[in-house]
């Protein structure tokens, strides 16, 4: 590329990144409903697999995968993940949202434990605190049925999601050479609460953990608990991790651990949640309460959608009541419309959540 070309093209990515920041604040109408791609959302910059442009002299460099049409049909045949935790792997063919600019990178610090700092006592409750930056805190999706199921949203120009805090067992020391097995974990929570309001987040490790040598680390995301995604590559970690030890004998492992009842409860709703499959309401949402919800619904709308039409479709068949009927004899009343918001399952609220 020429000098002059190169310049023209550095106006074209100054026109577009302009135009990016005013419109990057959630799916567009279009964006979310329509069934065919749209001339002006087609990445031409996915047409070249980068070997004849900026950049490609860097030594053994793979070639990229291309697509006229922005992969949008990159998973058709493939297992879809579907907003599911599909624990084989799938394919995942939501789009990867909006970016923040440069100067909104989220970035975290763990302020406690700290390394060398005062020593975490076992089978101890204590706090692991982290202070983030550029992160609208306290937004988390329905981590069972809308896993990667949207794309990244900002807020004032800043990733709206959630963080996380998993520690893991080191072993016999603070330095060990084997990579940890992903799979096990001492501790886990998401952060699901805006904490102070200005990026200082907790976690209340209940009971603590038994002594040992660990690694706390922090997973920042979007609402729907994808990674958070950044503007360029060359920059500072969305995340931290700290390694600190626990003191002490105890030896009693933390309820969200991977195999204490948090945890395992945790992948176990999960797991049903694949086994009922995409978009199935919960089969313990009561058929009165789903009725007289969908009831609301429908008389709001002035409809006679019945509950399988106005998006409550049920795998198990439970929460079919027709709601239609009564919308259209009527009988939608306050009274239904109250039952239908107080009728809501009380299950416990699960405080593991992804
Ligand atoms: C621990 O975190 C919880 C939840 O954010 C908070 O209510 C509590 O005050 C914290 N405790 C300490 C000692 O910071
Ligand atoms: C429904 O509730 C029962 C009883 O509390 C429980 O055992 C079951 O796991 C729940 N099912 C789902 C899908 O949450």
């Amino acid at each position: 590329m020429r000098f002059s070309q190169i310049t023209s093209a550095a106006a074209l990515i100054a026109v577009a990144s302009a135009a990016n920041a005013a419109s990057n604040t959630g799916a567009s109408a279009d964006g979310a409903t329509g069934t065919t791609l749209l001339a002006n959302a087609i990445q031409s910059g996915s047409f070249v697999d980068g070997s004849q442009e900026i950049g490609a002299d860097e030594a053994d460099q793979a070639k990229s995968l291309t697509s006229t049409n922005n992969f949008i049909n990159n998973c058709a045949g493939k297992t879809l993940t579907n907003g599911l935790q599909v624990v084989g792997g799938s394919c995942n063919g939501i789009p990867m949202g909006d970016i923040p600019a440069k100067t909104a990178m989220v970035s975290s610090v763990i302020t406690f434990p700290t390394t060398g700092g005062t020593q975490v006592q076992s089978d101890t409750t204590f706090n692991i605190s982290v202070q983030m930056s550029n992160l609208v805190a306290g937004s988390f999706t329905n981590a069972d049925a809308t896993y990667f199921a949207a794309p990244q949203f900002l807020s004032g120009g800043q990733v709206v999601g959630h963080t996380h805090v998993t520690v893991q067992d080191l072993g016999n020391s603070l330095n060990p050479t084997q990579a940890l097995d992903a799979t096990q974990f001492a501790f886990f929570k998401g952060i699901n609460d805006a904490g102070n309001g200005k990026g200082l987040l907790q976690a209340v490790v209940t009971g603590g953990l038994p002594a040992g040598n660990y690694r706390v680390c922090t997973m920042a995301s979007a609402s729907n608990h994808q990674p958070v995604i950044m503007p360029v590559a060359q920059r500072g970690t969305a995340d931290d991790c700290t390694k600190f030890t626990v003191g002490g004998n105890g030896q009693v492992a933390n309820a969200a651990s991977n195999s204490g009842s948090g945890g395992v409860a945790a992948a176990a709703a999960a797991a049903s949640a694949v086994a009922a499959g995409p978009g199935a309401v919960d089969p313990n949402l009561s058929s009165a309460a789903a009725a007289a919800s969908a009831t609301a619904s429908a008389a709001a709308k002035g409809g006679n959608a019945n509950a399988a039409s106005a998006g409550k479709a049920s795998a198990s068949g439970s929460a079919n009541a027709n709601a239609g009927n009564a919308a259209k004899g009527g009988n939608a009343n306050a009274a239904n419309a109250k039952a239908g918001k107080g009728g809501r399952k009380q299950r416990a609220r699960r405080e593991f959540i992804a």
